[in-house]
């Protein structure tokens, strides 16, 4: 959050001034710190006023984790594991073999998930800094995920809502025969592993539809899913049945609309 903020900042203030990104948490080291997204929130939904500002430099200290909560450890984990899912089947069998721990963390292995994990980062934002094709596919997990944020009141973690987003993103992939059913329970798995919740909390299904699609329907835009065929290979879509993706949030664990 204050590498956003401070980064967005930085891109207005007179115009631009030259900054440096220094994330304290495993989720800024593994991904909002490099890529050069930076914003804020409105009350009307998540990163609505932002820009693409490069840091001069991004200064990762690993040491600076041990004071991290738990609870913030695992939810920086979730993107480690989006990372995997994307684009480093080496990364994800690592994390899928049951390796993850936090203690496998200070063993040496988090520094070496953390690098393995800004590889896929770096190739995908250097081929499309600006998102207009390829870079769409770090958003894995976020449609829903973003949703799930703003009907929880921010309650759920940035991680923690992405994780459920990407375990609805696999098993929409399953239902449109885009992908084996079993994918879905792999990515769940992981993130289980990890104490990384995997069932949607008992929102009303509608209410995570209307934070779902309430931006894109401002922006006269249409709902980009990005879909998991498999570890390593995804898929971008549009045209998904709002009707596939409730029954999935309901298969989840969201409440029927009264
Ligand atoms: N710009 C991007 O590309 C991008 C990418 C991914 C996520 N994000 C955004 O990042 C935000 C989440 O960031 P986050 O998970 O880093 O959360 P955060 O910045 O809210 O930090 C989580 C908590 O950890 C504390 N903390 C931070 N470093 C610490 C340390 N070393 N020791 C002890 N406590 C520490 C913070 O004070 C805070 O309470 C979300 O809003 C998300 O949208 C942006
Ligand atoms: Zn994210």
């Amino acid at each position: 959050v204050t590498g956003d903020i401070a980064g967005f900042a930085a891109a207005t203030f007179m115009r631009g001034i030259p900054f440096v990104q220094i994330p304290t948490t495993i989720l800024a080291m593994a991904d909002a710190s490099v890529g050069a997204k930076t914003g804020v929130d409105l009350p009307q939904g998540k990163n609505l006023v932002g820009v693409f500002k490069q840091p001069e430099l991004v200064l990762m200290d690993p040491t600076v984790l041990a004071t991290l909560p738990l609870e913030e450890i695992r939810s920086g984990m979730a993107e480690v594991i989006k990372h995997g899912v994307i684009d480093a089947p080496d990364l994800f069998a690592d994390l899928e073999s049951g390796a993850g721990t936090v203690s496998s963390w200070w063993g040496g292995a988090g520094v070496i998930w953390l690098a393995r994990t800004l590889r896929v980062k770096i190739d995908v934002v250097e081929l499309d800094p600006f998102e207009r094709g390829r870079r769409t596919v770090l958003n894995l997990g976020h449609t829903v995920g973003h949703g799930l944020e703003r009907v929880s009141g921010f309650a759920l973690r940035h991680g923690e809502a992405v994780g459920i987003g990407m375990v609805a993103a696999a098993r929409i992939a399953a239902q449109l025969g885009r992908a084996d059913p079993s994918l879905a329970g792999r990515i769940s798995a992981a993130l289980a592993s990890w104490d990384l919740p995997v069932q949607c909390p008992p929102f009303d299904v509608e209410r995570i539809w209307e934070a779902m699609t309430h931006d894109k329907k401002k922006q006269g835009g249409e709902l980009r899913w990005v879909l998991p065929r498999d570890i390593g290979e995804i898929e971008i879509a549009t045209t998904v049945p709002p009707k596939i993706v409730k029954a999935v949030l309901r298969d989840l664990g969201a409440r029927r609309s009264q």
